[in-house]
């Protein structure tokens, strides 16, 4: 019944673009996967922000985008600091929002210590196991899911050539993993990554490592599809790729979405970033074991786009003034099935 009153509300808004402004309904209508959205300590000094942050009608679930990484949580060998981290669960646990982790090991914000040390194999692989072990044993029980590794691929599906590559071969991959496992049992356990929305090298390379793992006993719970998009760019094998990471028997999510453009945008760029956002969300909703969708950001005013990505932005369903775009009522649209 609920779904009939939204599903008729929103084929009405789509004649009225500018009531959508009024909903806040985009956790509401994931039903039983979750909707949530990445953030980041500074942003937490602005309450209007921090108001939508915790509004629960739209947002299940809250991902630290930086605050949980080895640069931040152990800057210095056995140094660990959580301080930042331990913020964003609060703010989390304030709203009951579910909290993914991330990450554990990855070569980007990555200690330096860890990348100039020069360690052997063996030494390097219990400093994973410890960086991983205390990381995930500091928040037992807050956790639902981790981020334990994280970008492992070269986009041929060969693996990507890390300090843990160079030093350990694929072995730092079960190590973290174990670890861990051990350190919370029942958190899930992920590898995230990009360039995998749609089928290709990347993809398979991931499966069947997926596979090899199980095979050998190793702890995966999950895999991560980051979906950092393009306008106009989403693959049409999205759907049919996430529903093979399913059939391994993994969870997948979709873990870091963002649909970027080329600036300046214009009506036409924002009513095709709408219909993106609607086939992604539809994607997710339509395998089922596809369990939820993180926007890297709700706000065109803290993505990361921009800085990373020259000339490129706007990615977010929200823009600058916190005002909702197309791209929200196409996220509302993707959830409905319309
Ligand atoms: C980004 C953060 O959003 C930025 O603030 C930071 O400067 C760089 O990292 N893939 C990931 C995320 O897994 O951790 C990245 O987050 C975006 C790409």
């Amino acid at each position: 019944m609920l779904k009939e009153i939204f599903l008729s509300s929103a084929m009405a808004l789509a004649f009225v673009p500018t009531s959508y402004a009024q909903l806040d309904i985009l956790a509401q209508l994931a039903g039983k996967k979750y909707f949530g959205t990445a953030t980041d300590n500074p942003e937490l000094t602005n309450t209007s922000y921090v108001a939508q942050l915790g509004n629960t009608l739209d947002f299940h679930q809250l991902t630290p985008a930086n605050s949980m990484k080895w640069e931040n949580t152990e800057p210095e060998r056995g140094v660990f600091t959580f301080a930042g981290g331990d913020q964003i669960v609060q703010q989390a646990q304030k709203h009951n929002q579910l909290m993914r982790g991330h990450n554990c090991v990855w070569h980007n914000q990555l200690a330096s210590w860890v990348t100039d040390g020069n360690f052997d194999n063996a030494t390097l692989l219990s400093i994973v196991e410890n960086h991983c072990g205390t990381l995930v044993g500091h928040y037992k029980g807050q956790i639902v899911s981790w981020d334990v590794l994280n970008e492992i691929f070269n986009d041929d599906g060969t693996f990507r050539q890390s300090v843990f590559f160079n030093t350990t071969g694929t072995a730092y991959i079960a190590t973290a993993l174990r670890a861990a496992r051990k350190a919370d049992p029942k958190a899930k356990l992920y590898i995230n990554d990009f360039n995998i929305e749609g089928s290709g090298a990347k993809s398979t390379a991931l499966a069947n490592l997926v596979k090899q793992l199980k095979a050998d006993k190793v702890p995966i719970d999950g895999i991560g599809v980051q979906s950092h998009m393009i306008v106009g760019e989403i693959p049409s094998t999205m759907k049919d790729n996430l529903q093979m990471f399913a059939d391994l028997g993994v969870e997948v999510a979709i873990t870091e979405l963002d649909v970027r453009m080329t600036l300046p945008e214009t009506p036409a760029l924002l009513e095709q970033q709408k219909k993106d956002y609607t086939t992604i969300i539809q994607a997710c909703k339509e395998v089922k074991g596809c369990i939820g969708v993180t926007v890297w950001d709700w706000t065109d005013k803290f993505s990361w786009v921009p800085g990373t990505f020259a000339g490129q932005g706007a990615a977010c369903p929200w823009d600058e003034n916190f005002k909702k775009k197309p791209a929200y009522l196409g996220i509302v649209e993707g959830w409905l099935g319309l």
